[in-house]
């Protein structure tokens, strides 16, 4: 009996052992892959042996193209959380239109707005030269958002790899689980909850806002006519109403652009909490955290903004957790050889 049960698990050791050497992890704990009964967690030690340069591939591309163009750190940030929040991160969101798929990219919350795929491209070529078949989409996707964050000064974080890719993509999925811009707190926590992420996850992920842009038509109804009454949001302090105005007419202007967080627009910090206490968040959905219904989520604006570092911390810490949503991993999935469309 002794002697059935050593071989069981000496056999079950082989495997394991076999499978981490040709790229595959098992994890006992932490995220779990759709693979029915067997769980394959993410590592971050997932490419440690097939691709080691990974990570430094990714950021010598992230450092030319940020040095030129510094919104794209905060574009790459978005583009993992809106990949994340559709059918998990599983590059979804990079597939383009194709006999077979119906890309996430013209969803409402996306079409003229999400941006980077060309940076994932161009790291996805260099990734297949060095390390051909090896590397997921989706672990380049969320490579991209850590770096991208570092590289803005914000913290670093151990990252779970091993996602592999999805051979599709859901155009419906990205129109209903990206939250909107004029979301309520409670839509927000609705939105986050349907994911497995709490109020906590919620102002530290807003807190990405600490870098980028948003188009006028995002924000337009806060200026012009917030409750229906052709009336302006009340909480917006006085002159960023007036300023923002002179960006975002009334009428057209719809692509004009305004820093989410204007104290400090390419730097990773906490002057986003700052700005709101002040009255100063750029969107609704900003703005609610702190006079929205939720006492828990004030208190944590301003936790953030009295306390960088826990921020920072609990920004990792999230980050994670969103990283970890309904990975595929083990046998589920693939690896892409373009990102933009399946194998
Ligand atoms: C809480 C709910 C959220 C809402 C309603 C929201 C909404 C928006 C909107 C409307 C924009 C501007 C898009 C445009 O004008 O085209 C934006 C930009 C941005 N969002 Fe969010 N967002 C949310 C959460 C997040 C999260 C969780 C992250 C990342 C962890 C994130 C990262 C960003 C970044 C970095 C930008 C600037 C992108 C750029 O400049 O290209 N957002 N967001």
């Amino acid at each position: 009996m002794h002697f059935k049960l050593m071989s069981v698990v000496i056999a079950f050791l082989s495997v394991k052992l076999s499978l981490a050497h040709s790229g595959f992890h098992f994890g006992w704990s932490g995220s779990h892959g759709r693979n029915g009964g067997i769980s394959f967690g993410l590592s971050p030690q997932f490419y440690q042996f097939s691709c080691p340069q990974a990570n430094d591939i990714v950021m010598s591309v992230l450092e030319r193209t940020i040095a030129k163009d510094m919104r794209m750190a905060a574009s790459l940030l978005r583009l993992h959380f809106h990949d994340c929040f559709v059918q998990g991160c599983d590059a979804s969101i990079l597939l383009d239109d194709s006999a077979t798929i119906v890309s996430e990219k013209n969803s409402g919350p996306n079409k003229n707005s999400v941006r980077g795929f060309e940076v994932i491209d161009k790291i996805k070529s260099k990734l297949e030269e060095v390390c051909p078949h090896t590397v997921s989409c989706a672990d380049i996707v969320a490579l991209a958002a850590r770096g991208s964050t570092v590289l803005s000064g914000g913290p670093n974080w151990e990252l779970p790899l091993g996602r592999r890719d999805s051979r599709r993509a859901s155009l419906s999925g990205s129109n209903k689980n990206i939250p909107p811009p004029n979301a309520t707190i409670e839509n927000l926590l609705t939105f986050f909850k349907r994911q497995g992420l709490d109020e906590v996850d919620l102002v530290a992920l807003s807190g990405a806002h600490t870098i980028g842009v948003a188009r006028c038509a995002t924000f337009k109804q806060r200026l012009y006519n917030q409750n229906g009454n052709n009336q302006p949001d009340e909480n917006l302090e006085k002159s960023f109403y007036f300023g923002l105005k002179t960006m975002c007419p009334k009428s057209g202007g719809d692509n004009f652009i305004s820093p989410l967080d204007f104290g400090s627009p390419r730097m990773f910090d906490n002057t986003y909490f700052k700005l709101i206490l002040r009255g100063k968040g750029l969107l609704n959905s900003d703005e609610v955290l702190l006079t929205g219904s939720v006492e828990k989520t004030h208190q944590l604006v301003k936790k953030y903004a009295q306390d960088e570092g826990l921020f920072f911390e609990q920004f990792a810490l999230s980050m994670i957790k969103m990283g970890n949503l309904r990975p595929l991993t083990g046998f589920n999935g693939e690896v892409r050889k373009n990102c933009r469309g399946v194998n």
